[in-house]
């Protein structure tokens, strides 16, 4: 089997080609970065907390640790002639496509990151899309971690993907649910999902899009084994996520962030169920479907969960950051009725996942190593 996974280098990526090489042991991994992510991440002040080795380093530390069938291709996914190359040459078997600028407040800048956002994901995943195509490798499995943000914050019920819609003379249908993303990067996941649907609806290519929610933690069983091996953590105002971030504060004793009201509803999955997931999709495979999972395992109020990490602080090390209401960064609807589904999704974890604060201690520790860095970013979390 070969695997091709796009974005190697970020901070699931990365992770993923570890575990996918472990469950995996007869593949053939293909992993393709441009190495953008260590760019944008400088360009706004800032670096993984974690120290990240060059690639090829990278990968002769998994090595020594037996994740041997992993290779890296440089390039970037925007080039169409690369990837129609990369994709000629290779002739996967799966696609995993985890590539993109992923910062929603990044592509908020300014038309220049807002184009370039567009740009690099909505060709990115089309190029990849067609050149499958017109190699006639149409019996792919193609899979891509789109985002929860697709959806918006409707006051109804979320499904995996569809929506029942009715008109005003009672006809029924069932319908892929609306595009009503709030930033500039997320609704280009939602065009993704668009050209995924559609590729499968002209050729049948299997198309199985991810509903990634909000990632959190800092290892998974393979990274663990060495601090080498761990991915990248990012806490600035632009690509660190909020669990990450607020992990990062609570080390520095920094009361919490918490946007507006904070009564936005967020949903949540640990970095090891994400790459779990991911693997048990290609296990499980796909026949010809376009398939959605709302990839989430927890979903919170925001001002609850900044609230509880307090009180976990507080039994860890006798001492809690406390909560810093700033208004409202971003134009988002902070009150909302929805509940999401992921039924379908929780049976590929086989209904076992990690709870918010089960690794909580662990990410301190580790966290707390590198808390000299931590200081020098102190002056990153906000704009
Ligand atoms: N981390 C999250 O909480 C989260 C939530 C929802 C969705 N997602 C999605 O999951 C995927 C992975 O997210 P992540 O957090 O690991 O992001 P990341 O930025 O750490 O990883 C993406 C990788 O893709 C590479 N890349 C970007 N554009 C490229 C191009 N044109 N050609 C080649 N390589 C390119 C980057 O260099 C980076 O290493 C993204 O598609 C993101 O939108 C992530």
């Amino acid at each position: 089997m070969k695997i091709l996974l796009t974005g190697i280098d970020g901070y699931i990526g990365w992770p993923l080609a570890l575990k996918l090489s472990k469950e995996f042991r007869e593949a053939e991994i293909f992993g393709i970065d441009n190495l953008a992510r260590r760019k944008w991440v400088e360009e706004v002040g800032s670096k993984s907390v974690t120290p990240i080795l060059p690639m090829k380093d990278r990968l002769k530390v998994a090595e020594e640790y037996g994740f041997d069938n992993i290779r890296f291709i440089y390039g970037d996914l925007v080039d169409k002639d690369f990837v129609n190359n990369v994709i000629r040459t290779i002739k996967p078997d799966i696609v995993l496509h985890l590539a993109a600028q992923p910062s929603a407040p990044y592509s908020q800048i300014n038309l220049d990151r807002a184009y370039y956002t567009q740009k690099n994901n909505v060709l990115g995943t089309l190029n990849l899309l067609w050149a499958l195509r017109e190699n006639e490798l149409t019996d792919v499995h193609f899979i891509e971690t789109t985002t929860t943000g697709i959806y918006g914050a409707p006051n109804i019920n979320i499904g995996e993907g569809f929506v029942k819609v009715v008109d005003e003379e009672g006809n029924e249908d069932v319908l892929p649910f609306p595009n009503i993303a709030t930033s500039f990067y997320h609704v280009t996941k939602g065009f993704d999902a668009t050209n995924m649907w559609l590729m499968n609806f002209q050729t049948g290519m299997a198309c199985t899009d991810v509903r990634t929610s909000i990632v959190y933690g800092i290892n998974t069983e393979e990274t663990k084994k060495d601090e080498r091996l761990l991915t990248r953590f990012d806490v600035d105002f632009y690509f660190g996520t909020l669990y990450n971030r607020w992990c990062s504060m609570i080390i520095l004793k920094r009361p919490l962030t918490v946007y507006g009201s904070g009564n936005q509803i967020k949903p949540f999955i640990s970095l090891e169920d994400c790459c779990r997931s991911l693997v048990e999709i290609v296990r499980k495979g796909n026949k010809g479907e376009y398939k959605v999972y709302n990839q989430l395992t927890e979903y919170v109020r925001i001002r609850d969960l900044a609230e509880e990490l307090n009180k976990k602080s507080e039994e860890l090390f006798g001492s809690s950051p406390g909560i810093e209401f700033i208004p409202n960064p971003r134009k988002e609807k902070e009150e909302s009725k929805y509940k999401f589904k992921n039924d379908e999704f929780i049976k590929l974890l086989n209904g076992k996942y990690k709870k918010m604060f089960d690794e909580l201690k662990d990410t301190l520790e580790i966290l707390d190593k590198y808390r000299n860095t931590l200081e020098r970013l102190r002056g990153r979390f906000l704009k």
